[in-house]
């Protein structure tokens, strides 16, 4: 697991050595592929040509006798990619935070290998919200917030059809549950909410408030380390948080850095 930077990420070679883990038979899972995409339409809005195109070649793709849910997921982050910026790095980052907490849980290999397919993809069902919700430069209606909650589940399904790891998939489909069950899509609970997925939501919202948003500035590293910290118990695992609290915040940051090779 080399290095890599935003713009790789979007690049065949990486995704080849993405080395996400995987299960089953694409093949057998195309239809199912198919399914889904239709289920899901064109979202709320419309999709772009552009992104119908590289929809079309992730279906072209899963057609393919050899084919890998590396191409189809590579398809879906240059969709991503294409429809607004902030995605990709943010989840390039939010994983090298993570990663660098998890160094000190003592994970196996599998379970960091789950964590670096789930964190990078945890937004992946952003691609079904449309920009003028995730864009906005005011607060989200409530309508708009429906539309938002539902990237999560969104991003598990695709996840599932392109194969990856039930492991993988919790941490896209449950990034955004709370500690004290508040959190969606599932509403659950502590130690129901796994353990990589509650590890991703303190490394999302730590990126997320430091950097800048349509709707507000950008947080300093200690402020919004603060608030995770006042945030143990209710939204984030207290056990986790205790980790997260045991180092220096740029002691944190300089090993996500080394783990993105940022
Ligand atoms: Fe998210």
């Amino acid at each position: 697991m080399g290095p890599f930077s935003a713009p790789d990420l979007l690049n065949i070679e990486c995704v080849t050595g993405f080395d996400a883990p995987v299960s089953g038979d694409m093949p057998g899972e195309v239809r199912h592929y198919f399914h889904l995409l239709d289920e899901l339409g064109d979202g709320p809005q419309p999709l772009t040509h552009e992104l119908r195109v590289l929809l079309g070649r992730a279906r072209i793709g899963s057609c393919n006798s050899g084919y890998r849910p590396q191409e189809g997921i590579r398809c879906i982050l240059c969709a991503i990619h294409s429809k607004e910026r902030l995605t990709i790095p943010h989840s390039l980052r939010t994983y090298g935070l993570a990663h660098a907490i998890a160094q000190c849980l003592q994970l196996d290999a599998e379970a960091l290998r789950s964590l670096r397919a789930g964190a990078l993809l945890h937004d992946i069902g952003k691609l079904w919200i449309p920009n003028t919700v995730l864009l906005k430069p005011d607060g989200l209606t409530a309508f708009d917030w429906d539309q938002v909650k539902r990237h999560p589940d969104i991003g598990g399904r695709l996840l599932r059809e392109f194969g990856l790891s039930s492991e993988a998939i919790v941490v896209t489909r449950s990034h955004h549950e709370r500690f004290d069950g508040t959190g969606y899509p599932d509403g659950l609970r502590g130690s129901d909410i796994p353990l990589l997925a509650r590890l991703v939501a303190i490394a999302d919202c730590f990126d997320a408030m430091t950097n800048y948003r349509p709707y507000r500035k950008a947080f300093t590293p200690e402020e919004a380390s603060a608030h995770i910290l006042s945030c143990a118990g209710t939204v984030f695992d207290p056990q986790l948080v205790e980790v997260f609290a045991s180092r220096p915040i740029q002691d944190w940051l300089s090993d996500a850095a080394g783990v993105i090779g940022q």
